[in-house]
């Protein structure tokens, strides 16, 4: 994810339509045909199936990462609906995007390719791996195994050096943000780390959840109340915290520590931080009628583009976890179904020109607070928190046929416990060297010449 902060895309010439989404919440068929609707008009700003185009892949604004996201609620949609027509394309665009390497590094993302923007979609194949989506044939990527990849890969880039631990931010020299800490980034690798322990039992990803979790704490990243804040540089050993506290770091934590809760069996401290985070979540993010808004930037009309699409993690993660947690269902579950209802009635809009090729009448706005009176911001973000919202109200009490599943309870994705690069890719290897180094002169050549494209890179991102 990047710094650049765009300005929310308002349309002035939306206008909200009367007969918007009509959704009976009491009833599963009316929710899964309102997210139907909401999806397909999703999957329109969708380009990567185009011919020519990249599969995987979102046009501009959008980032690489928010695809990630994206194909990650599609997998979720599904689930939740059984809705077959999105699997192909889904399939298609995780597997490609995989890279070469079956790790989500591709190259040809190498300038937007941070820690947290390879873990939204690994934690998209986490997802079809614990909702036994269906397998890629046998020659092609798995599920688990690619999930594998990317923890193991964490673990490689775990930097005591400074700050005492911690993932950075960015996974290349060259990015901006390598030398910042922030909690995306490890609240990824929180996740994925309490995810992949509870579906293989496997205790060294236990371990590492433990890990990032204390560390998280020691740096005050995660502080004695459970507020999470962004991130830090580590100029200073990530003394000076940026204070601003986001929706999906609070949804990825809250999920992680439910996942480690259920894993261990009810242990009391994941008991403890769960219900911390829960209690911390709710006061700070949701109104009295149960609706969040995105504290730091929804109020002032400044959401960037990223920022457009976190509400809908956070209940992504808080219907994950309320599966997860028995107790919390009661306490989470109205939030979803509060935030369900609004979202849908901000599903009113027909935007003018090119920005909505869903059916009219139903793009989704932002501020779910607002209502039916529809506030003209639109595009992916929107669109898929709105559908995060309204689908993930599907989650029953006690189904445990709907639980994600695990190695032991029918999971069928394969894993490879050594998955993954053991290094990064030759870029990052290369740009650390400096030219003072006696190396060979064809290495040599080849360093300056990646050094050059770095160069352009940086420029270009920034
Ligand atoms: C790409 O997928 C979307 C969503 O399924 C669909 O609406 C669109 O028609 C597809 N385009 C092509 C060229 O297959
Ligand atoms: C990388 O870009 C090339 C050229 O656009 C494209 O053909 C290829 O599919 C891309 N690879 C990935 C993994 O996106
Ligand atoms: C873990 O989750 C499953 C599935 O929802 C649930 O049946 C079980 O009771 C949970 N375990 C604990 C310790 O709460
Ligand atoms: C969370 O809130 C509940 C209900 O107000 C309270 O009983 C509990 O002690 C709180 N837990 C934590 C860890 O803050
Ligand atoms: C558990 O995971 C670790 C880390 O990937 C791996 O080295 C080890 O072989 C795994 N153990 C088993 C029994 O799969």
């Amino acid at each position: 994810m990047r710094w650049i902060t765009r300005a929310a895309s308002i349309s002035s010439l939306a206008v909200g339509a009367v007969n918007g989404l009509q959704v009976d919440f009491t009833s599963d068929d009316s929710i899964k045909q309102a997210a139907s609707t909401v999806a397909y008009g999703l999957l329109k700003y969708y380009t990567g199936n185009n011919t020519g185009d990249t599969a995987g892949n979102l046009p501009d604004p959008y980032f690489w990462w928010e695809a990630g996201a994206m194909f990650g609620t599609m997998v979720d949609y599904w689930f939740y609906t059984g809705d077959e027509s999105y699997i192909d394309v889904t399939t298609e665009a995780m597997l490609h995007q995989t890279g070469d390497d079956h790790d989500f590094m591709p190259r040809n993302q190498t300038k937007t390719l941070g820690n947290d923007d390879q873990g939204f979609w690994a934690m998209a194949a986490m997802s079809a791996a614990e909702n036994n989506f269906p397998n890629p044939p046998a020659d092609q990527p798995q599920w688990l195994a690619v999930t594998q990849a990317v923890f193991n890969e964490y673990v490689g880039r775990w930097d005591p050096d400074t700050c005492n631990g911690g993932l950075r931010w960015q996974i290349f020299t060259f990015n901006n943000g390598f030398n910042y800490k922030n909690s995306i980034s490890n609240g990824c690798f929180f996740n994925i780390a309490a995810r992949l322990a509870r579906y293989t039992g496997n205790q060294t990803y236990a371990d590492w959840a433990e890990k990032v979790w204390d560390w998280m704490n020691e740096v005050k990243f995660i502080d004695d109340d459970f507020n999470i804040y962004d991130g830090a540089g580590v100029e200073d050993g990530c003394k000076t915290i940026s204070q601003a506290q986001w929706t999906y770091n609070a949804g990825i934590f809250l999920h992680g520590s439910a996942v480690m809760y259920n894993a261990t069996g009810g242990s009391d401290i994941w008991e403890q931080r769960t219900q911390g985070l829960m209690n911390r979540t709710i006061e700070l993010f949701f109104n009295a009628e149960g609706i969040p808004t995105e504290h730091p930037c929804e109020p002032f009309n400044q959401c960037n583009i990223d920022q457009q699409s976190f509400k809908g993690y956070l209940i992504r993660w808080m219907a994950a976890s309320a599966q997860m947690v028995p107790w919390a269902f009661d306490i989470l579950m109205p939030l979803v179904k509060a935030s369900g209802a609004a979202a849908a009635l901000q599903c009113s809009g027909s935007p003018a020109a090119n920005e909505f090729r869903g059916d009219p009448g139903t793009a989704c706005g932002f501020k779910w607070t607002e209502k039916a009176n529809f506030d003209g911001m639109v595009g992916v973000g929107e669109q898929m928190s709105a559908l995060s919202a309204i689908q993930y109200t599907l989650v029953k009490k006690a189904e445990v046929s709907k639980a994600p599943v695990t190695a032991s309870s029918g999971g069928t994705s394969a894993g490879n416990v050594n998955a993954g690069a053991q290094t990064d890719t030759p870029i990052s290897v290369f740009t650390p060297i400096s030219m003072g180094e006696r190396v060979a002169a064809g290495f040599a050549t080849t360093a300056i010449l990646f050094s050059v494209i770095g160069g352009s890179i940086f420029v270009m991102k920034d």
